[in-house]
């Protein structure tokens, strides 16, 4: 696991979460303050979601009017940070969040739209507990802060696996030390994942593996971290076995002869997605014995048993040498062409 990585039951039910409430309620009302529908506009620039973000901007939420209303006049604007904060400014000029300022004519509020109103940080000389940090705050309020301008396209973050666990949106980017180009990333893929998946760093290092270490595929390629509706934060649409067939189209069919567990328990059924100390991922050293999992008669129902004449001690235990199109085919009913 990452250094700075705390399981969510270690930092839960903390007094900080209370404390700090009312700075995450600065930052709603901030975005208030401003207009929803400024957010929603710089949001849904290239933004498949914006539509959505737009039309949830209309409305204003009754939870947020209703919360204890944190005065506009706790707001200093980012011009008064800088006075101490030099450094941290001028690095942040060239970061997209500073497009939030320029959109106020330079007298914007980007460093408190994250940190939360900053008056009284500012007239206690700096007191660092009057101020949004992120370095200790909980998961759930790093998430909170910045999800009231990315609940647009991270919706679902808080049930997604990465989202109970308590990995927070910190833990993989950096607001102001990005080590990347674009996305805020702490590290780069796929160093970013490996700083706590080492068990998946060992599957890539097989033999035969997807060439994720070798920069031509990412996590990302497969995953979405930030969540989707299916297992295993996979990419996928309604097939379940769109995560592999974008790319390899040839075997999504449909084929007038399916073989039916591509569909039903998925490529993963056959193939290890990471890597596999045998060729082409399979899940098993020998052929025959990866079909013969369901080709037994006593093994399952629905799969035939293999022929009287496949005897295991000769030709027949290279199946795919004669059922060679086994990802399905549209000529011949036992996968021959
Ligand atoms: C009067 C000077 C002053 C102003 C103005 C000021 N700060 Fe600070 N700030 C400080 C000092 C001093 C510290 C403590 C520095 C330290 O401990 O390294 C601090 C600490 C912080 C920290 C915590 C740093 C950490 O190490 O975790 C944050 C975040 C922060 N300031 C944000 C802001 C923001 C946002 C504004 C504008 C709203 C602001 N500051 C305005 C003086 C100021
Ligand atoms: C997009 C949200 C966001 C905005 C906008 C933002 N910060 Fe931060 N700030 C963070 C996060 C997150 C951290 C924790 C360190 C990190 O992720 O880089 C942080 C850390 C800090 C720290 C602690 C020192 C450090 O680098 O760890 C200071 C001081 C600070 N911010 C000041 C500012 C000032 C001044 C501005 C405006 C120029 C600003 N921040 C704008 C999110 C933000
Ligand atoms: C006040 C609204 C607001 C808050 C709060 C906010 N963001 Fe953003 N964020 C934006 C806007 C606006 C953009 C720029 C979108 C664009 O350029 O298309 C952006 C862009 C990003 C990007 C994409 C950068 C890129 O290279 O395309 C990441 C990653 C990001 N934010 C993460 C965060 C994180 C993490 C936090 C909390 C620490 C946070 N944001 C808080 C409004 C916000
Ligand atoms: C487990 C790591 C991880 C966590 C946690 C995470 N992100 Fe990301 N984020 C990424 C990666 C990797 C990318 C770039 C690849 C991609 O687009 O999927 C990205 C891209 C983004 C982008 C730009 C592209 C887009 O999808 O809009 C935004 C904005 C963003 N993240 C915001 C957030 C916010 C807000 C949180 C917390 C609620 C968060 N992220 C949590 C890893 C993470
Ligand atoms: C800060 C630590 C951390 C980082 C960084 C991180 N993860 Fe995770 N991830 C976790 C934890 C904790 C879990 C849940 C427990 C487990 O499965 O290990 C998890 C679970 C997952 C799962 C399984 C989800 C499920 O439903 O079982 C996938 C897939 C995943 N992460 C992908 C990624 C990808 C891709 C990246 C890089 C973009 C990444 N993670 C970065 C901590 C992290
Ligand atoms: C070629 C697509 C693909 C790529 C690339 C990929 N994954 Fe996966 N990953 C999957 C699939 C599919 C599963 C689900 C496996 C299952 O259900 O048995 C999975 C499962 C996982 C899990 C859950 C635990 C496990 O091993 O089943 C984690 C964690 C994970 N991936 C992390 C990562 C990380 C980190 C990277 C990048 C280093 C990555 N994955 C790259 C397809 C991929
Ligand atoms: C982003 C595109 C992409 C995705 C998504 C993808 N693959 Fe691949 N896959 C490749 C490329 C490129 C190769 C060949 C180069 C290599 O060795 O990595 C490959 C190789 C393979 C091989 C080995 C082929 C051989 O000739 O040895 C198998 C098997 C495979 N993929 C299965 C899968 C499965 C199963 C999934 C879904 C979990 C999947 N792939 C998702 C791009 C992808
Ligand atoms: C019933 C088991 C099984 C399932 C399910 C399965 N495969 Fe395969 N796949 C194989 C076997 C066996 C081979 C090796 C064929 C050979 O030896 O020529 C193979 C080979 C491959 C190859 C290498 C190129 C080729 O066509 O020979 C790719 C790519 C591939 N599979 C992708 C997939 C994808 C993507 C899925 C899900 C849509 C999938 N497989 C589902 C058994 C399976
Ligand atoms: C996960 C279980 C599973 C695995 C593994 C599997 N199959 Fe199948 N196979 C089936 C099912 C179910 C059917 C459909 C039987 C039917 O339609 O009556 C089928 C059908 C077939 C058929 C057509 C039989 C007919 O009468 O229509 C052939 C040939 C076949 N499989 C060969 C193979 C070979 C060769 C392998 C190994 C590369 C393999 N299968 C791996 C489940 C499996
Ligand atoms: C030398 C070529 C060859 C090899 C190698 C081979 N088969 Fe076959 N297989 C056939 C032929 C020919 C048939 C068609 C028999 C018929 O039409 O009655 C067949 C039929 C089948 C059927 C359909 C049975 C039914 O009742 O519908 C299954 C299942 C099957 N093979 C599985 C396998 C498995 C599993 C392997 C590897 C252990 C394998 N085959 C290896 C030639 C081969």
């Amino acid at each position: 696991m990452q250094k700075d990585f705390v399981p969510r039951h270690r930092v839960f039910g903390t007094n900080e979460d209370a404390s700090l409430k009312g700075l995450v309620e600065g930052i709603i009302m901030l975005r208030s303050l401003f207009g929803f529908a400024l957010f929603a506009a710089v949001l849904s620039a290239g933004s498949q979601s914006g539509a959505q973000t737009a039309a949830r901007a209309a409305k204003p939420s009754p939870s947020h009017t209703k919360a204890v209303p944190p005065n506009p006049a706790d707001f200093v604007g980012s011009e008064t940070c800088e006075t101490c904060h030099a450094e941290v400014a001028k690095n942040f000029a060239t970061n997209p969040h500073s497009k939030l300022a320029l959109k106020h004519g330079g007298a914007g509020a980007t460093c408190e739209s994250c940190h939360g109103p900053g008056k009284a940080h500012v007239e206690s000389g700096g007191d660092v507990n009057k101020i949004l940090q992120f370095s200790s705050a909980t998961p759930k309020l790093i998430d909170d802060t910045c999800l009231t301008c990315h609940a647009g396209s991270h919706a679902n973050f808080e049930r997604t696996t990465h989202g109970a666990e308590g990995v927070s949106c910190v833990n993989c980017h950096s607001s102001h030390s990005p080590k990347t180009d674009t996305n805020l990333l702490k590290a780069p893929e796929p160093a970013l994942c490996y700083g706590c998946h080492t068990e998946t760093k060992a599957q890539f290092a097989q033999p035969f593996h997807h060439k994720v270490d070798e920069g031509l595929m990412k996590c990302s390629d497969c995953h979405n971290p930030h969540g989707t509706f299916n297992d295993k934060l996979q990419k996928t649409s309604a097939d379940q076995n769109a995560v592999c067939t974008k790319c390899h189209a040839e075997t999504a069919g449909p084929f007038v002869y399916e073989h039916p567990p591509l569909k039903t328990e998925g490529c993963v059924s056959c193939h290890f997605p990471h890597g596999s100390p045998n060729p082409r991922l399979l899940t098993r050293s020998n052929v025959n014995s990866l079909c013969l999992q369901c080709h037994t008669a006593s093994q399952n129902f629905t799969a035939p048993g293999t022929p009287s004449f496949h005897n295991q001690a000769n030709q027949y235990q290279a199946c795919t040498n004669c059922h060679t199109q086994i990802h399905g085919s549209n000529a011949s009913n036992i996968f021959f062409k």
